[in-house]
């Protein structure tokens, strides 16, 4: 049975209509359609948004499937409402060659639970060095356009403007993890007033700010885009404005834990909060939460950074750096900027869907909810609350910061072109 109708959802946060989905098309949207043939999920009270789309996510395959695969990744993405996720290329090997982006290509169409799309990194073995194969991974089967050696970042200024000025021609764009390196040696933590308490290596603001404030400009010179991955602070903030101010080609995304947690927390010393870039000030936060608002940050983007417990349940300066997300994304969006008051769900549609998904020019994702449209949505029910069980986590990872804490909403029903990876809060 491939004919769904969805029946009073509130789309985009609207006024209840009904949905009728057939193959995996939006065949009509408006009130009292007709359900003959139709299987009728009931959602009196639910937001019906168009299915999430991430530009960061690590799925760790090939090479570190301890931690997560393709299949329990994109299982992990659908229950948390995403239709589409950007693969980063930080796993072994790197995603460096259009042999590696095609693997994680056709992992993805095989999983069935969410589209795929590769990330290639930017330079040969995420080194910085010298450039990866850009041209062969955007002309193989899995036409990458987003390009980053996340984990990493590309400190080279030379090379930077190198790969800015290659991906001109088929409209590609650089996402960088903006993070000096030298500034950056033996840090732990954010560099504060918390760390020097606590004792541990800071990490300070400007090492993120100096790279974005020459990476905008590189792309203005040369005339390309780049992407600014994770902001964290305000000052970042500060600059992505001007640089839009400009007119420049420039975008950013910010991480549902930047927009919620502090490094407060860190006083804990559970590896829990380790991440990269560190978790920051309160002013930092209500910076962010802001520009996200506003339009200065264009989108949410998970950093979803599976690690397996061994990883993670050690003292903190062993500890890898990472937290899952991709499960819990959506109630921190919520929780952070709806209850709040900053984005009404039409803005979170823009921010978790529309957006990330025009950035990563990935076409079937992120369209309107209207007629002749593919059909990946989701449905969330607002009024859910409920402490995050990570034992329920579809991922394979546990390293969720969010742990028996309350957060409102939940993820019922997502639909993959038509067909329904979620269905009443289970996967399918
Ligand atoms: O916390 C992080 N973890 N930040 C990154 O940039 C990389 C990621 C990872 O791959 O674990
Ligand atoms: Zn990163």
């Amino acid at each position: 049975m491939s004919k769904i109708l969805i029946r009073g959802a509130k789309v985009l946060g609207g006024e209840p209509q009904d949905v009728l989905v057939d193959g995996g098309t939006v065949e009509a949207v408006g009130t009292g359609l007709d359900a003959a043939g139709a299987r009728v999920v009931e959602a009196g009270g639910q937001i019906l948004l168009p299915g999430l789309v991430d530009l960061h996510t690590h799925l760790r395959e090939p090479g570190r499937e301890d931690s997560e695969t393709v299949l329990t990744g994109t299982r992990a993405a659908a229950a948390g409402g995403y239709t589409a996720v950007h693969a980063m290329a930080n796993t072994f090997p790197v995603a460096d060659t259009a042999g590696v982006v095609e693997q994680v290509w056709r992992l993805g169409r095989e999983s069935g639970y969410c589209d795929v799309q590769p990330v290639g990194a930017v330079t040969v073995g995420l080194e910085g060095k010298q450039l990866a194969e850009l041209g062969a991974m955007h002309d193989s089967a899995a036409s990458v356009r987003v390009f980053s050696d996340d984990g990493k970042c590309v400190d080279d200024a030379v090379i930077m403007r190198r790969a800015l000025e290659y991906v001109k021609a088929f409209d590609g764009v650089i996402a960088q993890h903006a993070q000096e390196p030298r500034l950056t040696e033996g840090a732990q933590m954010n560099e504060g007033t918390v760390s020097a308490e606590l004792g541990l290596g800071g990490w300070p603001a400007v090492a993120e700010e100096s790279i974005i404030a020459r990476d905008v400009l590189l792309a203005a010179h040369v005339g390309s885009r780049v992407h600014i991955c994770h902001l964290s602070t305000a000052g970042s903030v500060e600059i992505v404005r001007w640089a839009k101010s400009k007119g420049w080609n420039v975008t950013a995304e910010v991480t549902p834990h930047h927009l919620l947690l502090t490094d407060e927390l860190v006083r804990s010393y559970d590896p829990v909060y380790k991440v990269n870039p560190p978790l920051r000030t309160e002013a930092d936060v209500t910076a962010l939460r802001e520009a996200l608002a506003d339009g200065t940050i264009d989108c949410v983007a998970t950093d979803h950074a599976p690690h397996p417990h061994e990883d993670k349940d050690c003292e903190w300066g062993a500890a890898a750096m990472g937290m899952v997300g991709l499960e819990t994304a959506l109630s921190v969006v919520q929780h952070t900027m709806v209850e709040t008051g900053l984005l009404d769900w039409a803005g979170v549609a823009d921010r978790m869907s529309f957006r990330p998904a025009a950035i990563g020019r990935l076409a079937g994702h992120g369209r309107p909810i209207s007629a002749g449209e593919p059909a990946n949505l989701v449905l969330v029910d607002p009024s859910y609350r409920g402490a995050v069980d990570s034992a329920r986590f579809a991922s394979r990872s546990r390293n969720t910061p969010y742990q028996g804490r309350e957060l409102p909403g939940r993820v019922t029903h997502t639909f993959l072109r038509g067909r329904a990876t979620v269905m009443d809060g289970e996967l399918a």
